[in-house]
């Protein structure tokens, strides 16, 4: 049985195929379409799918999408009805891109993969990210909760899963929504909404919560998480160019001015800025307000989220939580809620956002419609498309640097691990490309985190990251415990998948100072032998070669693009930065030509 789901028209569209139940293949659009956050109708990821599978669109059993979009299309009259006039300008807009292709989806995806309309199946935006969590993990019961910006009209759901079938029993509806509180911050702080929220996240560290009380004039929350947002400061259910209205701007101040640098007095004032403007101190004050604001948001949001994490967990009765939507990629609160309530077993699979919708809707279909048998678990993240081997021979020719193509793994590991400890920043990139927005070993830039500067130089030769944004550490699952003070042990699935900041132990702060975030805590990625036995190697290597069985892992990519695929891909940005070396499967090309 062949089940394609797809998600798109939102952001980061998506496609995932199921064959008898287990994944064989899923992307993002943007891997292929070089476009990020690519939202339009997601061919070339159908097109990957079907050829890693070796299928073709007639010999699809099912294709799931993600929402409902007339559902949807409904709630967004509804909503331009009540605030006419204000809502004139976004309801023009919403007709257009529905009209011209939202609504006719089914027909999209009939005329593209050539399937009889009745074998196009629909499920809400919610129940897709249900199933993407639940039907991805290990347990065979589970609480679920969904957290978003907006689906249909839900924008949280909670309920329970069971063997094959998943209910969903409360939600709260829009324009209620926690993602679009965050994501309102998001804009006021100078970033763009659906893409920025992670750098709200790492500008948080650098600030204290001291707006708490500003932030809760705008939410109200019950024990049990349910929460109204106070629409006094809000237009984004009216306004398609402002998410907060005045009143907003008189609690917190004007809005950052987007693309200021960022520094603070903690963050210091990275080399790779150029020389320190004369108002320095008044710019850093700047900045520390608006990272106040930021820590504060953050705050609010870990709180509201852990009540409806242990309000989900009671009625369901259980420790074990499955999480999906947008907000279960805010790995801070992942963090809070394995150490701060009942939760004993947590579950985020790594594209928990829309694009992992796609497989959701796929999955929602294989269970829950047809009442399939689960025999498949999300254990690793490698989904998409592996390197060629002609491209891989045809760039490092291309490049006219020095390369040399390893006879072994071990000759490739012993020459990274010679690389990363003279200090190289290395692009590797290894066989297939990650499923979601983490780069996990596939993909990455590494480099040896034992030096307290090497996340400037990271920073200035992958061309001026901003300080907020933390490089993540690597580290081999059975020597976790060693760094990062673990509640709830090393096996936990979100640390896997990079989606869990946990503190840096005392002791071994100072033994990995890159990966230390400023406020002691670190974005792990704990690497499992089994799933991932090359990194696995490289890492343990490194470790014997110099005490510390931890890599600085960033993503292979330059600021503003989305992460690299193809060996073309992955030299252009190599040739496009001071990297030190690419490696391509065991190619090593090296940019110094000694
Ligand atoms: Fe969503």
């Amino acid at each position: 049985m062949n089940i394609l789901g797809i998600s798109c028209y939102f952001h980061d569209a998506a496609a995932a195929l199921l064959q008898d139940g287990r994944l064989v293949a899923a992307a993002e659009e943007e891997r292929f379409s070089r476009i990020k956050h690519d939202f339009g109708f997601p061919e070339r990821a159908i097109r990957f799918c079907l050829a890693r599978a070796n299928v073709s669109g007639p010999d699809l059993d099912y294709v799931a999408f993600f929402e409902k979009p007339f559902i949807k299309f409904e709630r967004i009259l509804q909503t331009a009805l009540a605030t006419v006039p204000r809502s004139q300008t976004v309801f023009r807009k919403a007709m257009t891109a529905w009209m011209l292709d939202k609504l006719w989806v089914k027909n999209r995806i009939r005329d593209a993969l050539g399937i009889d309309a009745s074998r196009i199946l629909f499920a809400e935006h919610h129940e897709s990210h249900a199933a993407s969590a639940f039907f991805c993990s290990p347990f065979d019961d589970a609480a679920i909760l969904t957290v978003d910006g907006v689906g249909e009209s839900a924008t949280a759901t909670s309920g329970q899963g069971h063997g094959t079938s998943l209910r969903l029993d409360s939600e709260i509806r829009f324009p209620h929504s926690l993602g679009l509180l965050y994501s309102a911050f998001t804009a006021f702080l100078g970033f763009e909404v659906n893409e920025g929220e992670y750098k709200v996240m790492g500008m948080a560290p650098y600030g204290v919560p001291r707006y708490q009380d500003k932030v809760w004039k705008l939410v109200e929350v019950g024990d049990d998480g349910a929460f109204a947002l106070n629409l006094d400061y809000f237009s984004f259910h009216y306004s398609a160019e402002r998410t907060y209205t005045s009143r907003f701007e008189d609690l917190f101040g004007p809005p950052r001015r987007p693309e200021t640098p960022f520094f603070t007095d903690g963050s210091g004032y990275p080399s790779y800025f150029g020389p320190r403007p004369a108002n320095y101190a008044t710019l850093a004050a700047d900045n520390q307000h608006y990272a106040d604001i930021a820590a504060s948001i953050q705050v609010v949001t870990e709180e509201i989220l852990l009540r409806m994490v242990r309000h989900a967990c009671t009625r369901a009765q259980t420790t074990k939580l499955c999480m999906a939507g947008g907000v279960a990629l805010n790995s801070v609160a992942n963090g809070r809620i394995l150490r701060e309530t009942p939760v004993t077993d947590l579950y985020v699979q790594p594209a928990a956002g829309d694009s992992g919708a796609a497989l959701g809707a796929a999955l929602f279909v294989q269970h829950q419609v047809l009442a399939q048998p689960r025999s498949f678990v999300m254990e690793h993240a490698y989904w998409g498309a592996d390197l060629d081997q002609d491209d891989i021979r045809a760039t490092a020719t291309r490049s006219g640097l020095r390369h040399v193509t390893c006879g072994d793994e071990s000759e490739l590991i012993d020459r990274t691990v010679d690389l990363l400890t003279n200090g190289g920043v290395i692009g590797w990139a290894q066989g297939e490309f990650e499923w979601g927005p983490r780069a996990l070993g596939h993909r990455s830039i590494i480099a040896d985190p034992r030096r307290a500067d090497m996340k400037d130089i990271v920073n200035t030769k992958i061309k001026f990251r901003e300080p907020y944004r933390p490089f993540a550490p690597s580290v081999i699952e059975e020597r976790a415990a060693e760094f990062f003070d673990l509640v709830g042990g090393s096996h936990q699935y979100p640390a896997r998948f990079m989606l869990l900041v946990t503190p840096v132990l005392e002791q071994s702060k100072s033994r990995i100072p890159a990966v230390t975030h400023v406020d002691g805590s670190a974005r792990l990625q704990t690497v499992v032998q089994s799933t991932n036995p090359q990194y696995h190697a490289l890492i343990r290597a490194f470790g014997d070669a110099s005490g510390t069985p931890v890599i600085l892992n960033t993503s292979f990519n330059l600021r503003g693009e989305p992460i690299v695929n193809t060996p073309a891909e992955a030299f252009s940005t190599f040739a496009r930065s001071e990297m030190d070396a690419l490696v391509l499967d065991r190619t090593i090309i090296y940019k110094n030509s000694k």
